[in-house]
């Protein structure tokens, strides 16, 4: 049986992009259950409110899920609904906080009432704050880190597992990140935090190995979206916009889509364990390639690198780094 919402077979999942959004009806969404019934497949996307989540609630309602859009600012995800509904998809808004108990428990019954099976989870939503090291790191922003990013998957997991087991083939994805293989300096509490929800993925892969549930673990590198930066810089655009400043390419909000949808649909006996996506431009969380720069002679680069400098690649800023 496929992944897909269709549930007709295992063709593989063709790109698609905003265009066929606008240009095309989503195929039928049906999932066969028990009874022979088709019904729709439902999706929850948490922080589908912007940049990423927005972009993957978009993409999944056009391959033919029923999408919650779940976060905390409803207007936006009136505004998506909307949208996705002007596009042929089918979505529902879900105002949910998912640092609260009482919230998810609400996102649950959402997902309850939904039209169909509860197939697929994103847990998408968190984001960094601050860019201190760990000597002078804000408690406030750690803790905030470790809420969203942390307990919010955890929380939201555990409250829709029950929905997504009786599904009958129930996917888990887990949008960390590069930080959550690697550390930066300054990147102590995000990466601390992506660290953790990456270890979420692990154990829970192992937990559930036997039951009809799989776990995805997306790790986007540098994805130049809307709010990122000025949420880890509390609203300065000038400080957000340097760190995608002179990289050439970065990931868009579509881009990670794409692979969390590639993954999601692929057929249910296929788990994509974790997907590393990052531009090209990025071969590494330090390393970022800067336009016009050209791969020095050996010498000079040996002679750089024992100085911890690459000319081909310079090291970007402190604040340039992190994703
Ligand atoms: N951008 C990057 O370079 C990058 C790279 C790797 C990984 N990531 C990860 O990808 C995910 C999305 O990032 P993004 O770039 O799309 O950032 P974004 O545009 O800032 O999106 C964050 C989303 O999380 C939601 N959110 C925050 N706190 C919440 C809460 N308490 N309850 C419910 N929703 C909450 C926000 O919605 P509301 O404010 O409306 O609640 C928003 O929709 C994050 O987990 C991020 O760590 C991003």
């Amino acid at each position: 049986m496929s992944s897909s919402p269709s549930g007709f077979g295992n063709s593989p999942a063709r790109p698609l992009g905003v265009t066929d959004l606008i240009t095309e009806r989503p195929p039928m969404a049906a999932a066969r259950l028990g009874d022979n019934v088709a019904m729709t497949s439902v999706a929850i996307v948490t922080g589908a409110s912007s940049g990423i989540g927005a972009a993957t609630a978009r993409r999944l309602a056009a391959e033919g899920f029923h999408v919650l859009v779940a976060a905390r600012r409803a207007e936006r995800l009136t505004e998506l609904v909307a949208e996705i509904t002007a596009a042929g998809g089918q979505a529902t808004a879900v105002t949910c906080d998912i640092t609260s108990d009482e919230s998810v428990a609400g996102l649950a019954e959402a997902a309850a009432a939904a039209p169909g099976p509860v197939t697929l989870l994103v847990n998408n939503a968190g984001g960094a704050r601050g860019l201190d090291p760990v000597e002078s790191g804000s408690i406030a922003d750690w803790q905030w880190m470790y809420d969203v990013n942390v307990l919010g998957t955890l929380r939201v997991t555990q409250a829709l597992l029950p929905a997504l087991e009786a599904s009958g083939s129930g996917t888990i994805v887990v949008v960390s990140s590069t930080a959550g293989l690697t550390v930066y300096e300054g990147g102590g509490g995000y990466t601390a935090a992506k660290h953790a929800q990456t270890a979420i993925a692990g154990t829970l892969r192992l937990e559930l190995c036997g039951r009809p549930l799989r776990v995805i673990e997306i790790d986007p590198g540098m994805v130049k979206t809307d709010e990122f930066g000025l949420v880890r810089f509390e609203g300065d655009a000038e400080r957000a916009a340097a760190v995608y400043a002179g990289v050439p390419g970065p990931l868009v909000a579509e881009d990670v889509a794409d692979c969390i949808a590639w993954c999601a649909t692929r057929p249910e006996h296929v788990n994509i364990d974790r997907l590393v996506v990052r531009p090209r431009a990025q071969a590494a969380q330090h390393k970022v390639r800067e336009p016009g720069l050209r791969a020095p002679q050996s010498r000079t680069k040996q002679h750089s690198e024992a100085r911890g400098v690459s000319r081909v690649c310079e090291p970007r800023s402190r604040e340039q780094r992190g994703q």
